[in-house]
């Protein structure tokens, strides 16, 4: 009986500290501190290429890190509000190319491989931030 018991008991502490597939993709990559890794990567990965870096000469990073992290919180159906400007407003003259697109996507798989982030939950990701492109290019 004691044993059965204890059985349970194991077991809900298993299942209530491992992410399972039917949490929302924020809870199942880590929560926030995984987000502040990611984005932290990402930065790191910016400042060391010399085709994306010269975009952000005039940038607050600091700003540019919480709204980027807000909206990724947000693209993975976390607690966050995005509170930044549109994907319009903010590219807007920057008149960004497809090379330079898919080069800072490759950026920011760079920064999701050194968080750790599993590849499945990766794609997830990714397809949900795919649906701004149209609204960065060319612009
Ligand atoms: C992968 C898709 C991308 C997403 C989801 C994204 C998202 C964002 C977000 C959320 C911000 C902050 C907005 C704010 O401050 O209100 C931002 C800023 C910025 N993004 Fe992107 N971005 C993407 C691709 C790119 C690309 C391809 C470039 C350039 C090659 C770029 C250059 C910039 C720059 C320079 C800023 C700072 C603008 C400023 O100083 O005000 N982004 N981006």
């Amino acid at each position: 009986m004691v044993r059965g018991i204890l059985f349970i008991w194991t077991c809900c502490l298993l299942v209530s500290g491992c992410a399972s597939r039917s949490d929302t993709l924020y809870v199942q990559m880590g929560g926030q501190q995984k987000i502040d890794e990611i984005v932290e990567n990402f930065v790191y990965e910016i400042e060391f290429n010399s085709t994306i870096l010269p975009f952000f000469a005039d940038t607050d990073i600091t700003r540019f890190s919480e709204k980027f992290a807000e909206q990724l919180c947000m693209f993975a159906d976390g607690p966050c509000q995005y509170s930044g400007d549109t994907m319009e407003q903010v590219h807007g003259g920057m008149n960004i190319t497809e090379a330079q697109f898919n080069l800072t996507v490759d950026l920011f798989i760079a920064a999701m491989n050194k968080a750790g982030v599993p590849h499945r939950l990766q794609n997830q990701l990714l397809s949900r931030m795919a649906t701004t492109r149209e609204q960065m290019l060319y612009k």
